[in-house]
């Protein structure tokens, strides 16, 4: 790319602080459990011992990213975010519940997938409640586009899926209208997917349901 051409980023970097204690798991944890971002492939094997890999983009304070990894541990769960004070957060979580089988990298999702996921290598891929981004000046700084999805796509092995789920109603049907359009991709349901009970409920759903918005799923697989 022009060095002169900069990247619309789908954040903006919040601040916030760490308590002392999830300091405390971040500077502990962190060179354990994070993978170094890496602008060429990397092999997951290396990594995880367990087969099965889904990664989850942009989980906030890693409320769901801890309780599904608790609940399916032989699944390995690669945890993507630029909140740093997030990061610590799911660290401290894991230290807490003494989980093994997650790791954090701390970088846009968008590189990463551009370049640092093998093709084929992921069973699922989780977007728990992106940056609505409402205004239509900002629509383009939405990480759910045709581009990135086809990117993603390319890493989850065939019959994986991808789930989304936003509080945020006219992102939804523009979600569920980018996943249609991806010929790629399968829908299981007729439309906006059942609400999945093994999906615990996160900070910014709570946000959502206190303005009484709907919660909308969408969950697609890849053909197989
Ligand atoms: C609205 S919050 C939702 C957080 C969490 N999933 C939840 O439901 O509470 C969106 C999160 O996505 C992260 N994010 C946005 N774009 C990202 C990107 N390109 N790479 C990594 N994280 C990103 C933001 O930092 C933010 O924490």
């Amino acid at each position: 790319m022009d060095s002169k051409m900069k990247q619309i980023k789908s954040y903006v970097l919040r601040a916030g602080r760490m308590s002392p204690a999830q300091k405390k798991s971040y500077d502990e944890f962190f060179p354990k459990y994070s993978i170094e971002y890496k602008d060429h492939k990397i092999d997951l094997n290396n990594i995880f011992e367990q087969k099965k890999i889904v990664v989850e983009i942009g989980f906030g304070m890693g409320d769901a990213t801890w309780q599904i990894a608790k609940e399916n541990p032989d699944v390995g769960y690669i945890g993507i975010e630029v909140h740093t004070p997030g990061v610590g957060k799911l660290l401290h979580q894991m230290k807490s519940h003494n989980l093994s089988n997650i790791r954090v990298i701390e970088h846009d999702a968008v590189e990463v997938f551009n370049n640092m996921l093998e093709s084929e290598s992921l069973d699922g891929v989780h977007i728990f409640f992106p940056d609505p981004w409402p205004k239509k000046k900002h629509h383009k700084r939405r990480l759910i586009q045709v581009d990135f999805i086809n990117n993603i796509l390319k890493a989850v092995k065939p019959g994986g899926y991808i789930y989304a789920v936003t509080d945020w109603e006219e992102y939804a049907e523009h979600i569920l209208d980018v996943f249609e359009s991806i010929d790629s991709l399968e829908n299981p349901y007729n439309g906006f997917a059942t609400a999945q009970d093994w999906r615990p409920r996160t900070k910014f759903e709570n946000k959502g349901l206190d303005k009484n918005h709907k919660i909308n799923e969408v969950l697609f697989r890849k053909n197989s």
